[in-house]
């Protein structure tokens, strides 16, 4: 029988990404998303990349009692992928609260739910964020996580010791973080991708946004880091690479071989990239013209960070598979197709 999992935050950007991979290995999706961060139409576009429109439920999964009513109802869910969270990390700094609870409240909400319909699953959205600065590169699955810089990331820490403390005391639940480092692209067919609202603050969407001549200049924070340019150093992982992932998670969990019930795994690419050859890439590949300058670091960021992704490979089986290239070429591609550039 086909097996259903839920996807919150599911029309968002890794969440529809996802959806689409968890139908194309053949499962029933459910979406559960409060619209806060999407737009209903991402229904459509998955429909049309996949021939298949998810189930979806409006709800705000901070609110508990909708929360509880929507699990009374759907009685056959397999496995949930939690992405339903804020992630801005400057607001979450203006908008301490709003971030704690939105992203708390909704994981506790699912965890008491999955005790109460004894629901087995869960793959949780992490981030590389829970290591700040690491001391040594790459960093492993073994490194310390340092303080979070914000509280949007120390949502993301405590919500890892939340599914710890939890799983200690229900051996029958099993939960998977996955730590993305930079996810980034859009899907080759250019119907779903990542829509910002405002000036974006990432990378990838502010040059796709530059370059589609919404924004004057890209603003490189920072030429003085200790790295080989001098530009900050990350690990930009394909989200179509990043949304197999989570179809390989769900399998680790729906077949029992995850090997202790709260399990985290590093996803990225395993390399380390500069700012300014992501700009030269992308320039190369898209033949764009992209104003840029060579601004002041931006308060919070950190030097260098990228994956050491063994544990993904030999334990989970997965590894990224896409170029960076090709990935800043789907991001354009996207970025064209929701401006109506030819
Ligand atoms: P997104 O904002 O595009 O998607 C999140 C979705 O969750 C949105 O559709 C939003 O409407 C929904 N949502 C938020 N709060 C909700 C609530 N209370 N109830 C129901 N729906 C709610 O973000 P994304 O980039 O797809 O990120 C998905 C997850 O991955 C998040 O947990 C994020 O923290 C995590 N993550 C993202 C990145 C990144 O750079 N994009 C990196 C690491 C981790
Ligand atoms: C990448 C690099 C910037 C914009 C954030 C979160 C992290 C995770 C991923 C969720 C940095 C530089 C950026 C610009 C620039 N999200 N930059 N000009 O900061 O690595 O990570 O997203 O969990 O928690 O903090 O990503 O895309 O903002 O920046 O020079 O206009 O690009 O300084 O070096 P970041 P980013």
């Amino acid at each position: 029988m086909q097996k259903q999992i839920l996807v919150t935050g599911g029309t968002g950007y890794i969440g529809s990404h996802t959806v689409v991979e968890l139908q194309k290995a053949g499962f029933e999706v459910v979406i559960v998303d409060n619209l806060s961060n999407s737009k209903i139409e991402v229904l459509d576009a998955i429909e049309k990349i996949s021939g298949v429109k998810p189930i979806f439920e409006k709800i705000d999964l901070d609110d508990k009692k909708a929360t509880d009513h929507f699990f009374d109802q759907y009685t056959k869910i397999d496995a949930i992928i939690h992405f339903a969270a804020f992630k801005a990390v400057g607001e979450s700094v203006q908008k301490p609260l709003e971030y704690y609870r939105n992203n708390l409240n909704s994981l506790m909400n699912l965890l008491d739910n999955m005790r109460r319909h004894a629901i087995s699953n869960l793959v949780f959205s992490s981030s590389c964020t829970v290591y700040g600065q690491p001391d040594k590169l790459p960093v492993t699955e073994q490194t310390p996580r340092k303080p979070a810089e914000s509280p949007y990331g120390n949502t993301k820490a405590i919500s890892e010791d939340i599914m710890n403390d939890f799983c200690k005391v229900n051996a029958s639940v099993n939960c998977l973080a996955l730590r993305y480092f930079n996810p980034i692209g859009a899907h080759p067919s250019a119907l779903i991708g990542e829509l910002p609202v405002g000036v974006p603050g990432n990378l990838v969407p502010f040059i796709t946004q530059t370059a589609a001549g919404l924004r004057k200049e890209l603003s490189i924070f920072g030429d003085d880091y200790n790295t080989p340019d001098g530009t900050a150093v990350r690990d930009y992982i394909n989200v179509v690479d990043l949304a197999g992932a989570h179809v390989v998670a769900i399998n680790r969990l729906l077949n029992k071989k995850n090997k202790r019930n709260f399990e985290f795994f590093n996803i990225g690419t395993g390399n380390g990239v500069s700012v300014l050859e992501l700009v030269k890439t992308f320039i190369e590949v898209t033949g764009v013209n992209l104003p840029y300058k060579i601004a002041p670091r931006r308060a919070g960021d950190i030097e260098k960070i990228w994956a050491d992704t063994s544990l993904a490979n030999t334990e989970l089986g997965w590894k990224a598979e896409k170029s960076v290239a090709e990935t800043l070429l789907s991001a354009w591609n996207w970025e064209k197709s929701v401006r109506g550039i030819k």
